[in-house]
C-alpha cells in the first residue's frame, strides 16, 4: 500500500471537482439569514472569505478549503492544499494566524504514513506562512481528501473585497494559467515532465509576497483565480459593478506545455461547467476558438491573485512582483461595458 499513486484514490471522475457555480448558485440563491451588525462579508457575494468585525481595529477573516489529491506525491499534495486555502486570506488583504486542517481518508486502500507526509507538506507551508497548525478533524472516507480552515486579521477599512472595480483601471494577475488541463492530462499521462514541474512549483507558491506588494498600493478590488476559471473569477469582479472587462488573451501567460495538453483534450470537467454558467457574459463567445475557451474558463488550483490598479501605478508594481520573482502581467482593463466580458485574442 505504500507506493500507492495519490491520484488514484478518487472513486468516480467527478470526484473532488467542484459543485460548480451553476449549481451552487441553483443551492444558495435567495437564502438569507438575520442581519449581523458586524458581518462585513458572507457567502451572497461570492468573495474568497468572510469577515467580521470583532472592533474598530480588527476583523475576523474565514475560509475552507478541501479537495482529493491533484498530484500523485503525498508532500506536495500537502503543500498545494495548504497554499490554496491560505490564498482565500491574502485574496481578501488579509494575514492568516491559524489553521485547522480537514481530512477525510481511505485506510482501506492507503497506509496511514500517507497522512503524515500529506501533513508535513501542510506544516512545512504553514511554517512559510508564519501560521500555526491548531488542530483538525478527520474522519474514514471512501476518497482520499485533505483541506485546510485558516482563519486571519484585517483591519476593517482594508479588507480587498472582489467586487469594486474602478472604471479603466488595470487588471492583473500573479500566476500563470493552466494547472487544470495540466492537472487533467497527468491523470491521463499526458502531461510532460516540465509541464507537471511548473504546476506544481506554481500551485505550491504562496500568495502572501504577492499581497504583501498589493497592500503597499491602493488596490480595493482583489480575489484570486481558482476553480472558477479567469473568466469566472472576472465575472465575479464585475458582476453588479456597472462595468464590464475587457481581457487579452495575448498577454496572459500560460505554464509550459498548456496549449499543448488543451489540444491534446485535457480538459477538466469544471470548464464545461464554468463555460455553462458564465459563457453568456462573454460578448464574443461565438467567435473564440476552442483552446482560448478551454483557458479562461479553465479552474485553477491554487491560482494568483487578481487585482484591478490604477493605471499610474502598473509600471511600478509589475516591476515590484518582478523583482520579487512574481509572474505578474496584465490580463486586461475595466471598461464601461456594463456587465460583460469581451476577449481579444
Ligand atoms: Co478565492
Ligand atoms: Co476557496
Amino acid at each position: 500500500m505504500d507506493d500507492i499513486k495519490l491520484t488514484t484514490l478518487t472513486k468516480f471522475s467527478g470526484c473532488g471537482a467542484k459543485l460548480g457555480p451553476g449549481l451552487l448558485d441553483r443551492a444558495l440563491c435567495g437564502l438569507t439569514q438575520p442581519k449581523f451588525p458586524n458581518l462585513m462579508v458572507d457567502f451572497t457575494t461570492s468573495d474568497d472569505a468572510g469577515v467580521y468585525k470583532i472592533n474598530d481595529e480588527q476583523a475576523l477573516v474565514n475560509t475552507l478549503d478541501f479537495f482529493p489529491p491533484i498530484v500523485d506525491d503525498p508532500f506536495a499534495f500537502g503543500q498545494i492544499a495548504t497554499a490554496n486555502a491560505l490564498s482565500d486570506i491574502y485574496a481578501m488583504g488579509a494575514t492568516p494566524i491559524t489553521a485547522m486542517s480537514i481530512v477525510g481518508f481511505p485506510l482501506h486502500k492507503a497506509d496511514i504514513s500517507i497522512l503524515r507526509k500529506i501533513t508535513e507538506g501542510c506544516l512545512d507551508k504553514l511554517k512559510e506562512a508564519n501560521v500555526p497548525l491548531v488542530g483538525g478533524h478527520s474522519i474514514q472516507d471512501e476518497e482520499l481528501k485533505f483541506g485546510v480552515s485558516v482563519s486571519g486579521l484585517v483591519h476593517p477599512d482594508k479588507v480587498l473585497v472582489n467586487n469594486t472595480p474602478e472604471l479603466g483601471e488595470v487588471v492583473i494577475l500573479t500566476k500563470p494559467l493552466g494547472t487544470g488541463t495540466i492537472n487533467t492530462a497527468l491523470k491521463r499521462g499526458l502531461a510532460t515532465e516540465e509541464s507537471i514541474n511548473a504546476s506544481m512549483e506554481s500551485m505550491v507558491k504562496l500568495n502572501k509576497y504577492a499581497a504583501d506588494i498589493i497592500k503597499k498600493y491602493n488596490v480595493k478590488c482583489c480575489t484570486d483565480v481558482t476553480g472558477f476559471g479567469l473568466v469566472g473569477h472576472g465575472c465575479e469582479m464585475i458582476n453588479n459593478s456597472g462595468f464590464g472587462l475587457t481581457i487579452d488573451f495575448n498577454s496572459i501567460q500560460l505554464l509550459p506545455g498548456t496549449m499543448e495538453c488543451v489540444k491534446a483534450g485535457a480538459i477538466p470537467g469544471g470548464t464545461k461547467k464554468n463555460m455553462e454558467f458564465r459563457g453568456s457574459f462573454v460578448e464574443n463567445i461565438s467567435e473564440l476558438p476552442d483552446e482560448v475557451k478551454n483557458i479562461v474558463f479553465d479552474p485553477q488550483t491554487s491560482g494568483g491573485l487578481l487585482f484591478t490598479i490604477d493605471k499610474s501605478n502598473v509600471e511600478s508594481i509589475l516591476k515590484e512582483f518582478k523583482k520579487a520573482g512574481i509572474s505578474g502581467y496584465i490580463v486586461g482593463k475595466i471598461t464601461d461595458n456594463s456587465n460583460s466580458i469581451r476577449i481579444n485574442y
